[in-house]
């Protein structure tokens, strides 16, 4: 029996704002009490206030959340936020439901006893980051995915939309009520509440509509490819690195499930060397003409491929493609690389193809596995493989050099459970997790900028090819 890594629920430790434990809040607290870390309702510089983490990562200034009266049924905290826009620091106060929104906030007091005049206190709510506002940009195909995503998350407030389509923001406010759609993004970029920015408009906006949000402070998650590039890539970096900014691209599988898992069988050694690697991508449809389907589809099969690979850069990269429906623009593509210590991989993707197939397969020494994301068995493990024989006396390679004979091996399929999660809500809570953090995002500009550039030598190489 092949036994893997160990197959725990598929989260990640830096994923931690949803295992908080919860209090009750209508649970009451002797009047003394005082939650961790705070000064107490009437002592300290901010007396009641808990110091939480910062929403916008990049302030000086800690935020502090305060206990309110349970008796404000949907209310949460009241909140003091410390807001630095155009070098002015200023303080808001206000007290937030769940969805992270701003109540109307009053305070229950005796009119009789002005020592009274304090919160009227009857339990400790439940202990929460104050929610981190976002603005989307583009809401088309893959959009109201992402808008999903982040608007159920409790500690986001999608506050904006952004689309050039009046169709797509009839969408929004038909299915988000409490997002606002907006033709065009200078109110989203000017709102200094807004901290991230997520873009999911076509390829070629990426770069600008990226650059625009960074000057203006914001961190920003961009769907693959980063940009179109590597030039672009590095100028983004550039001003993050300037604004301590975050930069993630939306590189969705690698917080897929199956993918972590083949990556931990790799890391394990349980398929031996890893011979090579291909990949098909294929379907009918969906065709685009702003870039064609090595630009579309590939950014993900690169992207997994490095994650496996441990985005070692590959020392050669070919590709062979066809235009068929539109000129100049492949409908199916072949890509080729080859990577350090021989192993090669193979990408063809293709949205002229009569079966939609997302199979992957990794050839190891010991073993093979198949990643199949539209199968319900994800994963199948082989314990496959060929050796040389090597008995003693009986055709060893000094004894007949031109017989050697090969043992073939064709041991257990093993097909693990895999608990799935969907990729897209871990991302988006990732996102989150880095803008509060600071830490670099798994999907950062270093693995981003791979991906770019391998599809920007695929480029190349095919110009220098006659068609
Ligand atoms: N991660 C994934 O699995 C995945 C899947 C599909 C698409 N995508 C990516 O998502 C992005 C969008 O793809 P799509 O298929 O939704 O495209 P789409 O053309 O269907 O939608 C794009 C939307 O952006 C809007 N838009 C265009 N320019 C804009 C601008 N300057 N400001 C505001 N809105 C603008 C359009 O009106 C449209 O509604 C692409 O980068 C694509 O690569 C990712």
């Amino acid at each position: 029996m092949i036994v893997g890594p160990p197959l725990s629920k598929e989260r990640f430790s830096e994923h931690s704002n949803q295992s908080r434990p919860t209090k009750s809040r209508n649970t009451v607290l002797p009047k003394a009490r005082t939650p961790p870390g705070a000064g107490g309702l009437d002592g300290g510089s901010k007396a009641g206030m808990i110091p939480t983490q910062r929403a916008d990562g990049d302030l000086g200034k800690p935020q502090y959340e305060a206990p309110v009266p349970a008796s404000f049924a949907s209310a949460q905290f009241l909140r003091v936020a410390f807001v630095r826009h155009g070098g002015v620091t200023s303080a808001k106060s206000g007290v937030y439901g769940p969805d992270g929104r701003a109540c109307p906030l009053r305070f229950r007091h005796s009119r009789h006893d002005k020592r009274a005049r304090r919160l009227s206190f009857s339990g400790w709510p439940e202990m929460r980051p104050a929610p981190v506002v976002v603005a989307q940009l583009g809401c088309g195909y893959w959009g109201p995915n992402l808008l999903r995503n982040f608007s159920a998350l409790p500690g986001c407030d999608v506050r904006y939309v952004v689309d050039a389509s009046a169709e797509r923001r009839a969408f929004v406010e038909r299915n988000f009520p409490r997002t606002k759609a907006l033709e065009s993004s200078e109110a989203a970029f000017e709102d200094p509440e807004v901290t991230g920015v997520i873009i999911a408009t076509p390829a070629a906006t990426h770069f600008p509509l990226a650059n625009q949000a960074l000057e203006c402070g914001k961190h920003i998650l961009v769907e693959k490819p980063l940009a179109t590039t590597v030039a672009e890539v590095d100028v983004l970096a550039r001003c993050a690195e300037r604004s301590g900014l975050i930069v993630m691209a939306g590189h969705t599988f690698i917080y897929n499930a199956a993918v972590r898992y083949v990556k931990r069988l790799i890391d394990a050694g349980e398929l031996g060397d890893v011979r090579y690697v291909y990949s098909q991508r294929l379907n009918l449809g969906r065709i685009r003409s702003d870039i064609d389907a090595m630009w579309n589809f590939a950014p993900h099969d690169i992207s997994i491929i490095q994650y496996w690979l441990d985005d070692q850069e590959p020392t050669s990269v070919l590709r062979q493609g066809l235009d068929c429906i539109q000129p100049g623009v492949d409908d199916i593509v072949f890509l080729n690389l080859a990577y350090p210590k021989k192993i090669i991989a193979n990408i063809h993707v293709s949205w002229l193809d009569p079966q939609k197939v997302r199979k992957m397969t990794v050839v190891g020494s010991k073993k093979m596995v198949v990643y199949d994301d539209v199968a319900d068995d994800k994963i199948a493990i082989y314990d496959k493989g060929i050796d040389r024989k090597a008995v003693l006396g009986e055709h060893m390679d000094f004894d007949h050099p031109a017989r050697i004979d090969f043992n073939y091996r064709s041991g257990d399929i093993l097909m693990p459970r895999v608990d799935f999660v969907e990729p897209l809500r871990l991302e988006a809570e990732h996102f989150l997790d880095c803008i509060r953090t600071g830490k670099e995002p798994a999907t950062g500009l270093t693995h981003a900028r791979t991906v770019v550039s391998i599809l920007e030598r695929a480029d190349a190489a095919h110009a220098g090819i006659a068609r």
